[in-house]
């Protein structure tokens, strides 16, 4: 018999292309975790829009200053100038002003998942600025990272390997046989004021198996288990945000059972646009199996959003008027473009409301900044609408 003419890849070969992967990997970490360094948000606002952001001008701020409501702005002991106020500096203006946005407490928490099973298609890139997006207007967000890839977790500041114990940290306890009761075990505070971080590492894979076996096992149904789990947390966010992994498995089926709405993330190509048909199709069948098991659940809204859109291709606008056609209701009106300025900062873990400096003043990153505003605002009023509280204000905004 004729012999390929290549010659095979030994099992060692492949140990050794992963040794050398992995070596990259750390060498990046090693970069962006130097021993001791703590991601910290070093954004800084001035009195006018920390004012813009608060709600109220900035003559009643700086009257606050003075009759000692709010402490006196911090100045640097060098050049004796403003150096501009902190996140949490402008919470504290907010609860002083009383223009927290935060639900009340008979409005119920919102559980939103970005949902597709096709990896790629911007889901963690989405949670992550939308998330910052919520923090910024001073609500209460958790993210719960249910992907083992941990991209999220890894953007909030953790290294998945070194900083996340998988038999303790995530939400692999929890699905355990035995395991705790109540998932506040593993939310962590991020360098986010009003953020929590429930992290992911690989180790979360095994909840895969874990849920088969005790399926197959104990005869129940165990895909409400995230759900009964947020529902031991919910009680102190206003919004829990969660990440899936790109794949069709129970947690992801968890996720959607464990879901109050849906936004599904999907860019307007060929590829990626059957795979959310199909993703479609599937979540309907998927839907309807559950509910056989665990009974029926419904969604507050279910929302495509069109992602890595870029204008200056024909196939993309076609496809985008297809989606706008075929869907006319459920498709979010913004637009999260393609754009180098979320490649960029991603490639340093990091999110672009997170970005400082020069780069922060290009049109890239201020039309980058707009795309990402519009869609997380749009998504911000869709989940007020569901909490009576907010009626009143939203009528106000000519936004119900
Ligand atoms: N609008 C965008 N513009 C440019 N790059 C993007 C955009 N959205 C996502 N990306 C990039 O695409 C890759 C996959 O995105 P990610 O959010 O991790 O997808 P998923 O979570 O669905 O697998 C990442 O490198 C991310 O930085
Ligand atoms: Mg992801």
């Amino acid at each position: 018999m004729e012999q390929s003419a290549l010659p095979p890849v030994s099992l060692e070969e492949l140990d050794k292309l992963a040794t050398r992967a992995s070596t990259v990997i750390d060498r990046l970490r090693d970069r962006l975790y130097a021993p001791g360094a703590q991601k910290t948000l070093d954004l800084r606002f001035n009195v006018k829009r920390a004012a813009d952001m608060v709600g109220r001008s900035d003559k009643l701020i700086r009257d606050a200053e003075a009759d000692g409501r709010l402490p006196m702005p911090e100045k640097d002991p060098n050049t004796g100038r403003r150096t501009g106020y902190s996140l949490a500096d402008v919470n504290r203006m907010r609860q002083v002003f009383g223009t927290l946005p935060h639900r009340a407490d008979s409005d119920p928490a919102m559980v939103l998942a970005i949902q597709n099973f096709k990896g790629g298609v911007g889901k963690s890139t989405m949670v992550c600025h939308f998330a910052q997006h919520l923090a910024l207007q001073g609500y209460r967000v958790c993210v719960v990272d249910c992907d083992s890839q941990a991209s999220t977790t890894s953007v909030f500041g953790l290294n998945p390997d070194v900083d996340v114990d998988e038999e303790e940290d995530t939400l692999y306890p929890f699905f355990r046989h035995g395991g705790p009761q109540d998932l506040s075990y593993a939310l962590r505070a991020t360098y986010w004021p009003n953020i929590a971080l429930i992290p992911a590492n690989l180790g979360l894979y095994d909840a895969e198996y874990e849920f088969a076996a005790r399926m197959a096992r104990e005869q129940v149904f165990v895909l409400d288990r995230l759900r009964i789990g947020l529902e031991t947390i919910k009680d102190r966010f206003d919004v829990i945000l969660l990440d899936p992994p790109p794949a069709l498995g129970m947690l992801s089926l968890s996720v959607l059972r464990a879901a109050d709405a849906l936004v599904i993330p999907a860019p307007p190509n060929n590829i990626d646009f059957g795979s959310t048909a199909h993703f479609l199709k599937m979540l309907g069948a998927t839907l309807n199996e559950l509910a056989r098991h665990g009974g029926t659940r419904d969604y507050a809204f279910v929302k495509i959003l069109a992602t890595k859109m870029n204008d200056s291709k024909s196939a993309h606008m076609a496809i985008k008027r297809m989606m706008d056609a075929v869907f006319p209701l459920d498709m979010l009106q913004s637009v999260l473009k393609d754009s180098a300025e979320i490649d960029n900062a991603a490639a340093n873990l990091s999110t672009v409301y997170e970005l400082t400096g020069p780069a922060t003043r290009t049109e890239t990153h201020k039309r980058c900044r707009a795309y990402l505003d519009a869609v997380n605002r749009e998504i911000e009023v869709l989940i007020r609408k569901t909490w009576p509280s907010h009626h009143a204000r939203l009528r106000k905004e000519g936004l119900l």
